[in-house]
Parts: structure tokens; sequence; C-alpha cells
């Protein structure tokens, strides 16, 4: 039988601090470390739905719209958009979150996960049960992704 999970069963959020040592010399989060949380939430949710290890074959769209700074709550949100054959769309979303529990976008990413066998090798994923309308055009615009993923594969651009 072929395996099949919905979204909600390998969402993952976490939560960060921004602490002295997260910050770069101006004084904000230091971009680096807040794509190692999203890389580490891809991870997680890759492996949530495919049960098995999975690596980072590339990352899309990283646009950082703000920064974060000491003190501050960063939530980070990860779900799976869409499934291939062997890899996997995860898109994962920053935030900053206020006292009043107000949540402002710091940055969104599209990590492309590929999940491997216990010999290191690409192996198959379940499919991906989508329920809602929302859910489905995410769907629609990973398949855009990965048509341009593709171009740019072949053109080298
Ligand atoms: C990702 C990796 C396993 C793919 O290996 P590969 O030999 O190209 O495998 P395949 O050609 O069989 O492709 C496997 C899947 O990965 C996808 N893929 C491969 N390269 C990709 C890329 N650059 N971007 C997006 N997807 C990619 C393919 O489309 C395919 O997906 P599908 O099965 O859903 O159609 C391999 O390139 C690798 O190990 N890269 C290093 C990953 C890593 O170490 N990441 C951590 C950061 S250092």
């Amino acid at each position: 039988m072929i395996e099949m999970r919905t979204i909600e069963e390998s969402k993952v959020e976490t939560v960060h601090i921004v602490r002295p040592n997260h910050l770069n010399g101006a004084g904000r989060l230091f971009g680096g470390i807040l794509m190692q949380w999203m890389d580490e939430v891809a991870g997680i949710v890759g492996s949530r739905h495919t049960r098995c290890n999975c690596t980072t074959a590339s990352v899309d769209n990283l646009r950082f719209i703000r920064g974060a700074y000491q003190k501050e709550l960063v939530v980070i949100i990860g779900k799976v958009t869409y499934v291939g054959t062997t890899s996997l769309e995860v898109r994962v979303d920053s935030y900053v979150e206020d006292k009043d529990g107000m949540r402002r976008p710091i940055n969104r990413a599209y990590f492309t996960m590929v999940a491997l066998d216990e010999n290191d090798t690409p192996c198959l994923v379940p499919r991906l049960d989508i329920k809602s309308e929302e859910e489905k055009a995410e769907w629609e615009g990973a398949k855009k992704r990965r048509a341009m993923r593709e171009k740019r594969k072949t053109e080298g651009f």
C-alpha cells in the first residue's frame, strides 16, 4: 500500500530567544544562525513525513523582511507543500512574536529535502494527503518552483 500523510502530521513549530551569542556586529540576529534554525526545522519536517533521514538539496526564495534583536522571540514554522518521488518541498516561515502574541514575519524560504535510505541513497517518499484549497494552492506553487529549479539546473543560471 502506498503511504500517505497529511501536512499537519509533520508540521513543526519551534521558538528561540535571541541571545547575545546569536547577534552579528550590527546587534541584529545573525542571518546564518536563523538559516541554521530554519534548516533544522525543514529537516525535522522531512523526517516526520518520510520517517527517514533527509538531506537539504536546495533552498529557494530566501528573503529577509525584517531583523530580530536581543531578547526577542523567534518562531519558526515548517510544513510540507509538495512531494516528488524522493524529494519533498518544505515551506519555512519565521516570525518575531510580540508580548501580545502578534507575529511579524522575518522571512520565508522553500527547502527541497531528499529522503535517504540506510545506504544514503534517495528513497521513495510518502504521498501528501491534501485537505484544503490553501494546501492545493501551495502544491500548485511548488510545482512552478520545481519547474524553475529544473530549468536552472539544465540551463545553469
Ligand atoms: C541531494 C542529493 C542526495 C541528490 O542526489 P542525486 O544523485 O542528484 O539524486 P537524484 O538525481 O536521484 O535526485 C533525487 C531527488 O533530488 C532532487 N534534487 C537533486 N538535486 C536537487 C537540487 N539541486 N535542487 C532541488 N532538488 C534536487 C531531484 O529532483 C530528485 O527529486 P524527485 O525524486 O522528487 O524527482 C545529493 O546531491 C547530495 O547528497 N547533496 C548534498 C546534500 C547535503 O549534504 N546537504 C547538506 C548541506 S551540506
